[in-house]
């Protein structure tokens, strides 16, 4: 009896342990040691039931000694077995129906967790504000001519109409022509020899703001990974493992640089389906380049 009262206790406290929860998370917009507490006395209090009831309540092998017989008449055990059956079933049943009822409130608890991942991504990772034709413009919103470039040097640009967009920001470099060696498929995306690449780095999301030209490198402060300008920023040196995405880009009639389509990649770290989305609409799809070109760096 005791064990059964002790085993309702637990549950109840389990239940509005998790009812409370709910109502931290839902009503009065999460608090992280509430729901930390709740979630403690939710989960205690059902193992605490769990434990009382394997000690307490399920029947252990029955030890009998025997003993002169001492019998009661018939009809008054009868009546007697009957009233303590009808009571067992009906305490355990209900113990039954509450421990159903926490494990369902407990669950319900555990859910919300999902809620606070916020909103799916959905194309946001594959997409930038480059498109055909947008203009290149450097961090004033001036619009570039690859004459506008000294050789050997390098600049951040964004797409006209999204100054310091955090996924559209680019460097812009210009090398002598005759020294690039791109990708397959990328022969006019660098006019004049002016190239760009995605200057989120491709291992965690560094800028890449360094650019070294005795070796038409550039590098990021963050981990040391080296890209090779000439080859479609492949990574030469430490720990990222994907080229920077290259921006396409022709020269408009009025002589200024415009882009020919997004980047053929997603820019930025890496992630787990990060290859399923190549080629997208409005650029040209490319090959990722995934050879290394130098010693491996660190992890
Ligand atoms: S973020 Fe660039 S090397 Fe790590």
């Amino acid at each position: 009896m005791r064990g059964e009262r002790a085993v309702t206790a637990a549950l109840i406290a389990s239940v509005l342990a998790s009812i409370g929860l709910l109502v931290v998370y839902v009503f009065v917009g999460g608090n992280a040691q509430a729901e930390g507490l709740l979630l403690g006395l939710a989960l205690g209090g059902m193992g605490v039931a769990i434990v009382i009831w394997a000690v307490a309540l399920i029947d252990a092998p029955v030890e009998t000694e025997a003993r002169h017989p001492m019998p009661s008449p018939g009809e008054t055990r009868r009546s007697a077995r009957d009233a303590l059956d009808a009571d067992r079933i009906g305490r355990r049943t209900f113990l039954v129906r509450l421990l159903a009822g926490a494990a369902g409130f407990l669950g319900a608890a555990l859910l919300l967790p999902a809620f606070s991942l916020g909103p799916a991504p959905g194309n946001a990772l594959f997409q930038t504000p480059w498109r055909r034709g947008v203009r290149v413009v450097d961090e004033t919103g001036k619009p570039i001519r690859p004459g506008d470039v000294a050789v050997d040097t390098v600049r951040t640009v964004f797409p006209a109409g999204h100054v310091g967009s955090a996924d559209g920001q680019t460097l812009l470099i210009r090398v002598p022509p005759e020294l690039l060696t791109l990708p397959d498929g990328r022969g006019g995306w660098a006019p004049s020899g002016c190239v760009a690449y995605s200057k989120i780095c491709t291992h965690a999301g560094c800028p890449v703001g360094l650019y070294r030209a005795r070796d038409h490198s550039l590098l990021c402060p963050c981990h040391q990974s080296t890209f090779d300008v000439l080859r479609g920023a492949v990574p030469t040196f430490g720990p990222a493992a994907r080229p920077l995405p290259q921006l396409p880009m022709e020269v408009a009639p009025d002589g200024y640089l415009v882009a020919t389509g997004d980047f053929p990649e997603p820019v930025g770290p890496s992630f787990w389906n990060v290859t399923h989305r190549e080629g997208k609409a409005g650029s040209t799809p490319s090959a990722l380049p995934s050879v290394r070109g130098g010693e491996p760096g660190p992890s």
